[in-house]
């Protein structure tokens, strides 16, 4: 599968570049300097913006302190009357950093690593983000509230509006079989932060230490996290399956991405992509098992909160020796 990104850049690192440089990503140099800036008093821009020097608060080894940044995105917010001068940090919106791992300290961005989800927005706000502010690399208009995707096939899908920029980014999850990267078009997929090792893997890696090379049906896949686990664990197959295209497509674009040979086969529904010992579907659960034709040592469930697995586990459980509610 050719990973080329919608936007036309590489924004697709190679995961080599990414596994060397990472954990220094966002870590400042010697010379970085230090910023407290208010977040949750009003802003009063101008002076906090005193505090910085020529360069807007920019570095020599050309990385920003985050609170700089979104105080450069908030003084354009309310140049262009999205936020007034009584707004704070914290009305900006979610600072989404790429590539993501739990953090420990403020980061110090370089460019092309923050994707802004903002309530407020419009398009013209968003491309002088895009222009004037090298650390943004997309804006999304959206309420962090709202899930982005199909909650169950009863829902709506709900997506986030992609007003400026490429809202590609990267989450590296940590698993006990290497370390994943997890590619995601945030405003058609749920945002799902990482931490030092989610409670998900710990729950998966006790289900498949049970099994020797076991075959697994990854029913909801999302980004393909689980089953990409999974098949770094030694499972002998994985079936990926998601009810919502872009998840699946996000999946096989995973799959390739953490070296597993994938062949999209430039469909939407059904049979998407293929690989030595996985598929990738995109099909409500319930109809799934119409097109299975084999079976399967564990089925792993992973709903949206708030949303009952009941239907799910009754479409699977002819299919499999364990169903596992993750
Ligand atoms: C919590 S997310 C899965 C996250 C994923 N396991 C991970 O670790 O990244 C739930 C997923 O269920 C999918 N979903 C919702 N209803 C579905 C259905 N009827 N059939 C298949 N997938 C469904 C959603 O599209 C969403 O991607
Ligand atoms: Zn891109
Ligand atoms: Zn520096």
């Amino acid at each position: 599968m050719e990973l080329i990104c919608k936007c036309g850049d590489d924004c697709i690192k190679s995961t080599n570049i990414i596994s060397e440089s990472f954990k220094s990503h966002f870590k400042p140099c010697d010379n970085c300097k230090e910023y407290k800036f208010k977040k949750y008093s009003p802003l009063k821009i101008q002076i906090e913006l005193k505090q910085l020097d020529a360069n807007f608060g920019k570095c020599n080894c050309g990385k920003r302190h985050l609170d700089v940044v979104m105080a450069h995105i908030l003084k354009i917010m309310i140049v262009e009357g999205i936020k007034t001068e009584e707004s704070t940090l914290r009305d900006v919106g979610v600072p989404l950093i790429t590539p993501a791992y739990p953090l420990d300290e403020v980061p110090y961005l370089s460019e092309n690593s923050l994707v802004i989800l903002s309530k407020e927005m419009d398009k013209k706000c968003a491309e002088k983000i895009i222009n004037e502010v090298p650390e943004v690399k997309g804006v999304l208009k959206g309420d962090l509230k709202n899930t982005v995707g199909i909650k169950d096939s009863n829902s709506t899908p709900y997506t986030y509006d992609l007003l400026g920029g490429c809202d590609l980014r990267c989450d590296i999850i940590n698993t006990p079989w290497g370390i994943i990267f997890i590619y995601k078009y945030q405003g058609q997929m749920h945002i799902e932060l990482p931490k030092p090792l989610s409670p998900k893997i710990i729950h998966l890696k006790k289900v498949l230490d049970k099994y020797d090379n076991p075959k697994v049906l990854d029913c909801t896949c999302g980004p393909g996290t689980l089953g990409i686990a999974a098949l770094l664990a030694g499972a002998n197959r994985v079936v990926f399956n998601d009810v919502w295209y872009p998840a699946s497509y996000t999946t096989a674009m995973n799959l390739e991405i953490n070296d597993f040979p994938t062949e999209y086969l430039g469909t939407k529904k059904g049979l998407i992509a293929t690989g030595d010992n996985f598929e990738v579907y995109c099909m409500d659960i319930k109809d799934l098992i119409k097109v299975l034709d084999d079976s399967f040592d564990i089925c792993l469930i992973d709903v949206f909160p708030g949303v009952d697995s009941t239907s799910f586990i009754e479409a699977v459980e002819s299919l499999c020796l364990e169903v596992v509610i993750i």
